[in-house]
């Protein structure tokens, strides 16, 4: 006798199989289209051409020739925004803000100082009370750079403090070009102001 078939199996669709379809046309005329659009557009293209950034900077713009402005902003995200931060708030209780400060809006010839020769010890900041090491940048910056990222500070988060001529740098780092320890705090810089 024959053996049922188990209903498993009976519920189970017979196999596919293959058919011969062709590719239609439309889609045959758009991979010809596209290939001879692509053949057209390399014997055109400029090749030449420098390539850009996103934002149609040039690397040549960026290595930026003798004689252009330094670029603040720049200057400011390289050697600043770690500690200070991008929205210049700083770090409560770590590294004081930017944006407010008196330190930033005041006496230019102080903030000017303050970058040539760094801080250390106790330094009041719009209320508050830091004790860290602001790093100095006398030997790094020219004074053309100095001027160009203290100016950025000055004029960013709603600061109010007039830009800062290189000529300014010019003169404070040889008013104090013997010193080769940072400044002592709120001490130090308060004397600075009246001096
Ligand atoms: C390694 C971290 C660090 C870096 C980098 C740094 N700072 Fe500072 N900065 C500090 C600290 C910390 C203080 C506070 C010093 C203290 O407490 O005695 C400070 C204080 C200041 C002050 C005076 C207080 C205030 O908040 O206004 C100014 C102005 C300043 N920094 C500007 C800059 C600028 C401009 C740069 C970039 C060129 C820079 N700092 C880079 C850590 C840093």
């Amino acid at each position: 006798m024959k053996k049922p078939i188990p209903r498993a199996q009976a519920r189970e669709n017979p196999d596919p199989s293959e058919r011969i379809k062709p590719v239609p046309m439309v889609l045959l005329l758009a991979i010809a289209g596209l290939f001879t659009w692509a053949v057209v557009y390399i014997a055109t293209a400029d090749l030449s051409a420098k390539p850009s950034w996103g934002d149609q900077r040039t690397l040549a713009d960026l290595a930026k020739p003798a004689g252009q402005k330094a670029d603040g902003a720049a200057l400011f995200t390289a050697n600043c925004v770690a500690c200070h931060q991008a929205t210049g708030m700083g770090v409560p209780g770590v590294f004081p803000p930017l944006a407010g400060s008196e330190w930033v809006n005041g006496d230019p010839k102080v903030a000017v100082q303050i970058l040539l020769h760094g801080i250390n010890g106790k330094l009041t900041v719009k209320g508050g009370a830091y004790q860290g090491q602001m790093p100095n940048f006398g030997g790094k910056f020219s004074d053309e750079e100095l001027a160009a990222v203290l100016s950025h500070v000055r004029k960013e988060w709603g600061n109010t403090g007039a830009p800062v001529e290189a000529a300014l740098v010019k003169e404070q780092r040889e008013k104090t070009k013997d010193r080769a320890t940072p400044w002592n705090g709120d001490t130090e810089l308060e004397k600075l102001k009246h001096g």
